[in-house]
């Protein structure tokens, strides 16, 4: 199987650049093949001309395209996997490679009667300055993995996935704390491209919301959980709604359903904790959990969460 990489970062002084490299390594010790557009090594021309413009804008499917843009038209063709690797600037991919879209992903191509292979697998390995948290908060993730997504991979790809490595800015002691396990998580992330998803099942790095919950139960729509997988361990920030903040750690199981306990303080200023047993299942392409949880008090109830 094969990769293609289209990388775009403007400095080889730069933990992007680790991130490539380290993916790289898990490709080829993989046993499986890759093919890299360094878009900046390139020098590639993010500006469309007038004349792209026009063809586009009139859909005229005419045989002239740029050699540049028809060399990376048979890099995605002769791929089995796009795989997108940049740092966040302005909530966005750096210009060179939204300009990389603008012309690659062409009338006739990628859209309209379209040329372009429908690949098995999208993926985004995206850097950002900011903590998850922050991003989340603010609606930023969700935009971000939005436009690449429901628009660039949208129904180009089998499969998608957004893996971010966040808190990653020079000021943040994070960058340096999480150096090594961010290395270590875009390395496996190439080794496991292409194994089939039931056997990579990880939740390390996904972002989930309420959709139903039982009276009894606090968490909502408002409620973002932020979780993490090493190994068989599972754990979770949440917040939002009528949660401050909370927490859960537990296990995943052998058939990958979860169980763990959670805390958390409420907009009351109440401290509340229970357990939960919680079985994922993927619905309409999502992942939802199932779940049924118990207070301390010996309260029970269910609800169904869903990945954002
Ligand atoms: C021009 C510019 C804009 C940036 N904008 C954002 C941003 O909107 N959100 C964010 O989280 N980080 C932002 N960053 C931080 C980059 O994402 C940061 O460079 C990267 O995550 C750190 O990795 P690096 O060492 O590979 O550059 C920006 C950086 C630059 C240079």
């Amino acid at each position: 199987m094969k990769a293609f990489i289209v990388y775009c970062h403007p400095s080889g002084d730069s933990l992007t650049r680790n991130l490539k490299d380290e993916f790289v390594k898990g490709i080829v010790d993989s046993g499986n093949e890759y093919v890299l557009s360094d878009l900046y090594e390139m020098d590639f021309k993010a500006d469309m001309t007038e004349e792209e413009y026009l063809r586009d804008a009139y859909y005229r499917s005419t045989p002239e395209v740029a050699a540049d843009v028809l060399a990376e038209q048979e890099k995605v063709n002769s791929s089995d996997a796009i795989v997108f690797i940049y740092p966040v600037f302005w909530t966005e991919a750096p210009a060179k490679l939204v300009g990389w879209f603008d012309r690659v992903w062409s009338y006739g191509f990628a859209y309209g009667n379209k040329t372009m292979k429908m690949l098995e697998k999208g993926v985004i390995l995206c850097s950002a300055g900011n903590p998850a948290d922050k991003l989340e908060k603010l609606g930023l993730l969700r935009s971000m993995k939005k436009v690449m997504f429901g628009d660039r991979l949208f129904n180009r790809v089998k499969q998608k996935e957004f893996v971010l490595f966040a808190g990653t800015s020079r000021e943040k002691e994070s960058r340096k704390g999480n150096w090594d396990d961010n290395l270590r998580k875009a390395y496996e992330k190439g080794k496991t491209l292409f194994l089939r998803s039931e056997e990579v099942f990880s939740l390390d790095d996904r972002y989930f919301t309420s959709v139903s919950n039982s009276d009894d139960g606090e968490v909502s729509d408002q409620t973002v959980f932020s979780y993490h997988q090493k190994g068989n361990v599972i754990w979770a920030e949440y917040s939002g709604g009528r949660i401050i903040k909370g927490f859960l750690l537990g296990t995943i199981d052998e058939n990958n359903n979860l169980h763990f306990d959670y805390r958390h303080i409420n907009t009351d200023g109440e401290s509340k904790s229970g357990s939960c047993n919680s079985e994922p299942r993927p619905v309409n392409g999502k992942l939802r959990f199932y779940e049924k949880w118990k207070w301390a008090d010996g309260r029970e109830g269910s609800s169904v969460i869903e990945e954002l």
